[in-house]
């Protein structure tokens, strides 16, 4: 396994971090509990310390089932976790006052079954609530011993002004980032390089469409969000560009005797400098498969094709 120390900061994580979206039970096909639990073991037997989870992931369950799933384990880990979406009876509202944070994170530890997080990240801005106020209350929460550290997520440059006085207070941020999907790669190096922030990589495999696996025949099921057009990655012209790249990358997986997962997740490490992959898996075969991600390396000349299939 791959270590690295987040930014301004003493937490020692894997580079492979198991995201906790499909741990959450809802919308991803169908999860049986005891597999999910059953991953987190094997991840935790090859070296993988690093364990995200949101308090909206099935509305509390992925972080239910994260703190089942580590019982005994949960000091030898860092738990990422979220606040900031709420989904009610009206839909999706975005709140990031000191009044909802400080609820939010009493609500999950006591899900997680923990009386700390180890990194607390704002899911989304509420697009009403300054960044400082964020960091103050944080801050706060930090020096209870409730939280370790904190983070950010999907940031965008409009955010930079305001981000520019919070240096050294928030560690790391969260963004969409692929061979499937390069757009926020500039703003993630200026988030590291310029706001000292490790950038944390989501839809690390496109949702699933860059393990090789989904071809023009794919049906989703209802209760799979990737039936819906919104997840641009199994439609269209996206999908017909993300299957273009599948073709590019199994070439490069079968030199190397590794499954397509492990190409995505090892371009992300390679290419995105002091990067950390994260990546959901339903079953231990599929944390099998991503932690081969790690420990290797691309020739110059397969970075370079994979740049350009997918830039
Ligand atoms: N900050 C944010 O706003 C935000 C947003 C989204 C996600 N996240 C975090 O980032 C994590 C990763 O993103 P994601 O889960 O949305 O997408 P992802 O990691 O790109 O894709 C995960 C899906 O790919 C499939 N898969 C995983 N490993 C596989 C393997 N080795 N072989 C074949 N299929 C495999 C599984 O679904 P199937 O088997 O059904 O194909 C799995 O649910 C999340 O779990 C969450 O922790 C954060």
């Amino acid at each position: 396994m791959e270590y690295i120390t987040l930014k301004n900061s003493d937490l020692l994580v894997s580079r492979l971090c198991i995201g906790g979206c499909p741990m959450g039970g809802y919308g991803w096909g169908e999860v049986l509990e005891q597999e999910l639990i059953e991953a987190v073991h094997t991840a935790l037997e090859h070296g993988v310390t690093f364990f995200d989870t949101a308090d909206t992931y099935g509305l509390g369950q992925s972080e239910i089932t994260l703190g089942k799933a580590l019982g005994k384990h949960r000091a030898e880990v860092v738990i990422a976790d979220k606040f900031g979406v709420k989904v009610g009876p009206n839909g999706t509202t975005y709140d990031n006052s000191p009044e909802y944070l400080q609820q939010a994170l009493d609500a999950s530890l006591k899900r997680l079954g923990t009386d700390y997080i180890d990194l607390y990240q704002v899911h989304y801005r509420d697009g009403v609530t300054p960044l400082e106020i964020v960091a103050d209350t944080m801050e706060g929460l930090r020096k209870a011993g409730k939280i370790r550290y904190f983070g950010l997520s999907n940031l965008h440059s409009q955010d930079f002004a305001e981000l520019g006085a919070l240096k050294g207070e928030f560690v790391s941020v969260q963004d969409e980032y692929s061979l499937a999907c390069r757009k926020n790669e500039d703003d993630l190096n200026i988030l590291r390089d310029d706001f000292d922030l490790t950038p944390l990589t989501w839809g690390s495999l496109g949702q699933g469409i860059l393990t090789g696996k989904y071809n023009n025949s794919t049906t989703f099921a209802a209760n799979d969000r990737r039936s819906r057009d919104i997840y641009v990655n199994f439609h269209g012209e996206k999908m017909q560009k993300n299957l273009e790249i599948v073709e590019a990358m199994k070439p490069i997986a079968a030199a190397h005797g590794k499954p397509l997962s492990a190409v995505a997740i090892r371009f992300i490490l390679d290419h995105l400098k002091d990067s950390v992959v994260l990546v959901g898996a339903k079953r231990p075969a599929q944390v099998l498969g991503n932690i081969e991600g790690c420990d290797w390396q691309l020739s110059p000349e397969e970075q370079t094709r994979l740049d350009q299939v997918s830039a």
